[in-house]
């Protein structure tokens, strides 16, 4: 009696599980495709160019780096216990243009973990976090 208990539970744990996944359409995995960039963000460019990442370093360290890890790879130990896992940003900024990551840091993504750092962050401080992202390497 106390066994069937068990594999009941098992189950349910299982199915939950399954469900969990259920919003990951609109997840960017790297290789995969992006969302793409809704028409106020899309197209824009970094009005503080490459040389803002020195900064953006400092914005990283400060506010995403618990999450996404020290190289950005997902690995920071406050997202480990996190689903989605937070994304390798080092992966993504291969394929994602700067208005891409500039939309995503302002507006965070629904369903995750990811905030909207808009009104956080000023918009300089985004601009500098997206040329910091550019940097990282894989
Ligand atoms: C509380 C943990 C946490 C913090 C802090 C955090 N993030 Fe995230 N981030 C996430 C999670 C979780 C995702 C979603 C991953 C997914 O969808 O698979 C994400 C996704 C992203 C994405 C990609 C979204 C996409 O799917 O295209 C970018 C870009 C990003 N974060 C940048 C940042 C930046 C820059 C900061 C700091 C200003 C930051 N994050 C802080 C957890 C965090």
């Amino acid at each position: 009696m106390k066994r069937r208990m068990w594999v009941v539970l098992i189950l349910a744990a299982f199915a939950v599980g399954a469900c969990g996944g259920g919003g990951e359409g609109q997840s960017a995995d790297a290789n995969g495709t992006l969302a793409p960039v809704p028409a106020e963000y899309a197209g824009k460019s970094n009005p503080f160019g490459a040389d803002a990442a020195g900064e953006g370093a400092v914005v990283f360290k400060n506010n995403c780096e618990a999450c996404h890890g020290p190289s950005g790879r997902g690995d920071g130990p406050a997202g480990a216990a996190l689903d989605p896992k937070p994304m390798n940003l080092a992966a993504l900024q291969v394929a994602a243009g700067d208005d891409y990551l500039f939309w995503r840091i302002n507006t965070g993504k629904e369903g995750t973990s990811m905030l909207a750092w808009k009104g956080i962050l000023t918009e300089e401080q985004i601009w500098q976090v997206v040329a910091f992202i550019n940097t990282l390497q894989e």
